[in-house]
């Protein structure tokens, strides 16, 4: 590899943004230990745990309180969630609604919204005293309407957008019209003026996070694209 390749490799915007991320982390901690320790001493938890033991059930990895802290609370820190305005958070696929916890710990307020059909979710919302809405996300029909808009919706590794799945394992997603319907819907009727959107996207069995025909459609709506996230205004 020659010295100029690796100077492009360098300034990449995807290592200046995953560099942006650690910086940011680094100079505003957080400290996730104390969040999730505070969380523990509440015995529920080891009850929670021994009601819906690992390796039972994929979902019961959610029981794990030191691994989902952190996680949530370095998704808070890359949204500057630990510093500026207070915002009032849509989580669209809250599960455990961990994401929201940490949230409204680092002072700001919120509301989850997911299906009902994780027992282990229904206990952990409670112990987190998480609010969440029961409602399931498809294609061209509208979120329930808010009570008050957002500043920010996420939503991290959701899935709402498969459809079924394939026989070779991989899932059929919702068509560039059917996305377009979901961002037009979230900007005139959940986010305020200014407000943001955060779409994490899980990677389907062959790699692809979604197809070429979507992302040309996100970016047409003046998405930043960052590695799994987009991000849309
Ligand atoms: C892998 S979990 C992720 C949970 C959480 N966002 C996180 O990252 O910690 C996926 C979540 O999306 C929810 N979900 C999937 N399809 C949905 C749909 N069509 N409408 C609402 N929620 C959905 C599931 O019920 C589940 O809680």
């Amino acid at each position: 590899m020659n010295f100029a390749h690796k100077l492009r490799k360098l300034f990449h915007p995807e290592i200046i943004g995953s560099m942006r991320e650690h910086i940011h982390r680094a100079f505003h901690p957080v400290s996730a230990r104390r969040l999730q320790r505070e969380l523990e001493m509440d015995p529920s938890w080891e009850k929670l745990r021994r009601k819906y033991p690992r390796g039972i059930k994929e979902v019961h990895r959610f029981g794990d309180t030191k691994f989902w802290i952190k996680r949530n609370v370095e998704r808070a820190q890359d949204l500057s969630l630990d510093r500026g305005r207070r915002r009032h958070i849509l989580d669209l696929g809250c599960g455990p609604g961990f994401f929201l916890y940490v949230a409204e710990r680092l002072g700001h307020t919120g509301v989850g919204l997911d299906v009902d059909e994780q027992a282990i979710f229904r206990d952990t919302l409670r112990l987190l005293k998480v609010k969440r809405v029961v409602h399931c996300i498809r294609p061209r029909f509208h979120l329930p309407a808010p009570g008050k808009k957002f500043d920010l919706i996420t939503s991290y590794l959701t899935c709402f957008h498969r459809l079924e799945r394939l026989r070779d394992g991989n899932w059929r997603t919702w068509s560039t019209a059917e996305w377009q319907f979901f961002i037009d819907d979230v900007r005139a009727n959940q986010l305020k003026k200014g407000g943001m959107l955060l779409l994490e996207f899980h990677p389907q069995k062959n790699g692809e996070l979604y197809p070429a025909d979507v992302r040309e459609l996100f970016l047409k709506n003046r998405a930043r694209v960052f590695r799994s996230k987009v991000f849309l205004k």
